[in-house]
């Protein structure tokens, strides 16, 4: 059973089904505006922003959504200061490790995508350990993008295609959008219906470039940190006033 075609109440819409995000996808921005505004620290903007994952985890089902692609850290934060950094990882650590009893019981499959096992590796064990345990789950894919990167991902993918080529096992007449699709890191995924953006920047930042194609961008004031199930369902009223044509018309 699927819970796509469940209709979602629409603010201002007096009936009718809102067309279903399927896949959400999430630029989760604003942890450090969030703190410097309270005068704190920026981990203490990652720590509520670790709050607002579970917020929006916990929601994400209930509004249709059947996969949820968190960005978590992009191939390009690791320009930031190296306490930053190990900030980032460390809850990203604990989230998992705190947060995976809770994960595996309510059905969730956690995924990643990005060059993730190029992390620590008792990272990257603990990690793929926690994807094996939850593999079967049905109810939400949640997928972290780490060590994430649109342009780096499809390198990767055109490096493949390029091996399989000098092997004399790909015909290069045959690359197209659905093979060069096929080695992306979403390979078994649809694409984003809607890409999401908080705090206000209107930006993609490297994120899923090739599978954004026709997702509605929509981008919230609110900073990441103060995000939860209220926004996000505003968000998802938003995206029902949008047409999607695909280009068509
Ligand atoms: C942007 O805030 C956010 C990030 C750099 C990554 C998102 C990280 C989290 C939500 C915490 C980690 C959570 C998990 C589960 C791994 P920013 O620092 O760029 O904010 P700013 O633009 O206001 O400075």
């Amino acid at each position: 059973m699927t819970t796509a075609a469940a209709p979602i109440a629409v603010a201002g819409v007096a009936s009718g089904t809102a067309a279903a995000v399927r896949h959400l996808a999430i630029i989760m921005d604003g942890n450090g505006r969030w703190a410097k505004s309270r005068r704190l620290p920026r981990l203490a903007g990652h720590k509520a922003g670790v709050e607002a994952v579970r917020r929006v985890v916990e929601a994400a089902p209930g509004l249709g959504i059947e996969v949820l692609t968190l960005y978590a850290f992009s191939s390009e934060n690791w320009k930031r200061p190296a306490e930053e950094v190990a900030d980032l990882m460390g809850l990203l650590r604990h989230y998992v490790q705190s947060e995976i009893d809770t994960l595996a019981k309510n059905g969730v499959r956690l995924e990643f995508i990005g060059n993730w096992r190029a992390l620590k590796p008792d990272l990257v064990a603990m990690l793929d350990e926690a994807r094996r345990r939850t593999a079967g789950n049905v109810r939400l894919r949640l997928v972290m993008a780490l060590n994430y990167g649109g342009q780096d991902e499809l390198a990767r993918a055109a490096r493949q295609l390029a091996e399989a080529a000098v092997a004399g096992t790909l015909d290069p007449a045959d690359i197209d959008a659905g093979l060069l699709g096929a080695r992306l890191d979403t390979a078994d995924m649809p694409a984003p219906d809607m890409v999401l953006r908080t705090s206000g920047e209107m930006r993609l930042s490297n994120f899923l470039l090739w599978q954004s194609a026709y997702a509605e961008f929509v981008v919230t004031e609110t900073l990441w940190p103060d995000f939860d199930a209220a926004a996000l369902a505003s968000a998802l009223d938003e995206f029902a006033t949008r047409e999607r044509r695909f280009g068509g018309r």
